[in-house]
């Protein structure tokens, strides 16, 4: 089963081939950061316009690579949503006219079932069932994955996304949007416990998250300050550990209580360095194998569709056929 995978949820235009037995065959992206930059966020209907432009020579280039055309092709996934509703028509009509053409299936993807199984993409994969963290700049949240198909949402964020939070503070802190890997990037050079941040809900039992109050203690904390000293560094360093330290124990807390010994890590914030370490020794303390995605399959990618839809199609799942575009779309409602 050979599979091209198309994601157009936000401001990556990504396209992939993925082959059930030879796995991962070819990966392309176009990032349109730059484009937005001006912004200081994305602009809907640029993203929309500039799908239309980029995927084309994308889909082209990605199986060129693989060495494949419509004959090896058995399929095309798409992320369905959730995302921005015209970057995601663009792919879905693409996709599923693609698929009339070829005469072969059109499979609409969760992209946030992209996102978590994207460790799988990696050579030693993790087995289901698994507890995920997915952790973007849309989404915050503990899932108990029992097998393909199959989410519970344990836990999640009340308020803003942990990328979300990680951007809004690199904002303040005059860095460039997506501000999030920046924001780490200062953080290296920041010492640990100079600014002290709140650990929102460590102090409650459940494994929901709430960001939005650490944007504040960052506006709080910036007051005053010599934005050319060591205090920048030093606040990006008190944000980074606050966000790394409570997702690091309601990760604890959840593997504890759904009794899972494989923790899977996925979405942008998956990329911090920090955030890994930290989790990795969780994984330690609690006896839990951790998993994660190569960096670049952290962020959006093509491949984490393609492997998806690889997946759902070898499974004989088909329930996504004809076209379908969704801006909000809870990841526990798929199902099968
Ligand atoms: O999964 P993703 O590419 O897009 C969504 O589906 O939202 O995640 C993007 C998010 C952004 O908020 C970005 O700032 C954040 O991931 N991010 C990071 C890092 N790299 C990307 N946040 C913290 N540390 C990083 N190294
Ligand atoms: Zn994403």
């Amino acid at each position: 089963m050979r599979v091209l995978g198309i994601e157009s949820s936000c401001d990556e235009t990504a396209v992939a081939v993925y082959d059930g037995t030879r796995g991962l065959l070819s990966h392309r992206l176009y990032s349109q950061i730059a484009m937005h930059q001006a912004y200081g966020g994305v602009v809907p209907e640029l993203a929309s316009r500039d799908h239309v432009r980029r995927l084309l020579p994308l889909v082209r280039e990605a199986l060129a690579d693989a060495h494949s055309d419509r004959d090896s092709i058995d399929g095309i996934a798409y992320t369905a949503g959730p995302g921005l509703i015209g970057a995601l028509l663009v792919g879905a009509g693409f996709a599923t006219a693609l698929g009339l053409a070829w005469r072969k299936p059109a499979l609409g993807i969760h992209h946030l079932e992209g996102h978590l199984l994207a460790p799988l993409l990696e050579p030693k994969p993790p087995a289901f069932p698994f507890l995920a963290l997915l952790v973007s700049g849309g989404h915050t949240q503990l899932v108990d994955v029992a097998a393909l198909g199959s989410y519970r949402i344990v836990g999640e964020t009340l308020d803003d996304a942990a990328g979300e939070a990680f951007d809004k503070t690199a904002k303040l802190l005059g860095l460039a949007y997506p501000g999030g890997a920046a924001l780490a990037k200062l953080a290296e050079d920041g010492r640990s416990g100079q600014f002290v941040f709140p650990r929102p809900m460590l102090d409650r039992p459940g494994l929901d998250f709430s960001f939005s109050g650490l944007k504040t203690a960052a506006l709080v904390a910036l007051r005053g300050r010599d934005l050319l000293g060591t205090d920048r560094a030093d606040i990006a360093r008190g944000f980074e550990d606050a966000v790394v330290e409570t997702l690091a124990e309601k990760c604890r807390r959840a593997l504890v209580q759904t009794g899972h010994r494989r923790l899977v890590i996925a979405g942008g914030v998956g990329a911090n360095r920090r955030l890994r370490e930290r989790l990795a020794a969780v994984g330690l303390s609690v006896g839990a194998d951790v998993y994660f995605p190569r960096t670049e399959f952290c962020t959006d990618n093509g491949a984490m569709i393609a492997l998806a839809g690889c997946l759902r199609l070898a499974a004989g799942m088909r329930s996504g056929l004809g076209m379908s575009a969704r801006a909000n779309w809870e990841l526990g409602s798929i199902g099968a």
